[in-house]
């Protein structure tokens, strides 16, 4: 791949996913292109300038760049927070409308989401609707998660037996999760760089192992633009190196963090109607309704 190639590569990532692709990661982009660029009889160079007037191919190459490393329960602590700390706290808050939302932003092939949906299939009391919105940028990824598929090498990572046994069912080689835990989630594209028109505000949000792609400027705006969508007694999950220490201080102002268990989860400090009205003065990305 030329230099030339691969910064225009990088560029149209970064225009179309807010992901940087820094000079170094020629070997990854390669790897990750070239089966397209073969299936197609074409090179990498001449793949990639195809990209500017092919939205199919686009999409595709996309889809290949996106990082969507995941497993289930990954990390433990945040899932141990949540059923201990976060849940009860909103079983709590809402025990007039019984009815708990959480948004999996970036959830890849949907272990996050479903991971959520197990532990509120056995510590939601009767009578209480669960809600969980998964959104990722990658097409692909969300097609995975509404076939609620995987394999086994994919099982191996983070699925206890017990909870294999009791929300999959054999699909050939593959696990298939039960229709009852599918039922949960609904899934929307959205890329976390742009408004977030219509999505209302969660009890939780996980937004882990995401900002580690994003430049500064982007990872402040979408912390930023975010706030308006955690309820005001809410919870936001960041990943294990993720935090909002070191961001500008109109971001930083908007968040409490808090210690749940060995998590540190983040908290609005505005009521939603303040936040999501509120404008920062160096923002240039419209605020999400
Ligand atoms: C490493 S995975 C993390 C999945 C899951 N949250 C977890 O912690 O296991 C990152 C995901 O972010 C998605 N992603 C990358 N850029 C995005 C963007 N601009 N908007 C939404 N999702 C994005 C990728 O497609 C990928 O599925």
């Amino acid at each position: 791949m030329s230099p030339h190639g691969f910064q225009s590569l990088a560029a149209l990532v970064r225009r179309e996913t807010a992901m940087v692709y820094e000079p170094g990661k020629e070997y990854l982009v390669e790897a990750r292109l070239l089966p397209l660029a073969t299936a197609l009889g074409v090179d990498i160079d001449t793949y990639i300038s195809r990209l500017g007037t092919d939205p199919t191919e686009r999409r595709k190459a996309l889809d290949a760049l996106t990082i969507n490393e995941t497993s289930w329960f990954r990390d433990h602590s945040p899932y141990q927070a949540f059923t201990e700390e976060m849940l009860p706290a909103v079983l709590a808050a809402r025990a007039d409308r019984r009815r708990i939302s959480i948004w999996s932003a970036a959830c890849s092939s949907g272990q996050e989401a479903y991971s959520i949906a197990m532990l509120l299939d056995q510590h939601l009391p009767a009578g209480w609707t669960a809600e969980i919105l998964a959104t990722d940028v990658s097409t692909a990824m969300l097609t995975r998660v509404q076939n609620g598929r995987y394999s086994q090498v994919e099982m191996n990572r983070g699925m206890p037996a017990t909870s294999l046994v009791k929300y999959f069912t054999r699909a050939g080689t593959d696990w298939e999760v039960v229709p009852r835990l599918r039922q949960m989630v609904r899934t929307r594209h959205l890329n976390l760089a742009d408004p977030y028109l219509g999505l209302g505000t969660f009890d939780v949000v996980l937004l882990r192992n995401v900002l580690i792609y994003f430049d500064d400027v982007t990872k402040a705006d979408i912390l930023r633009r975010m706030s308006g969508h955690v309820a005001a007694d809410g919870y936001l999950l960041l990943g294990a190196s993720e935090t909002t220490l070191g961001m500008p201080s109109d971001v930083a102002s908007l968040w409490r963090r808090e210690q749940l268990g060995r998590v540190q989860a983040h908290r609005p400090v505005l009521a939603a109607p303040q936040r999501s009205t509120y404008v920062p003065p160096s923002s240039t990305t419209a605020i999400g309704a």
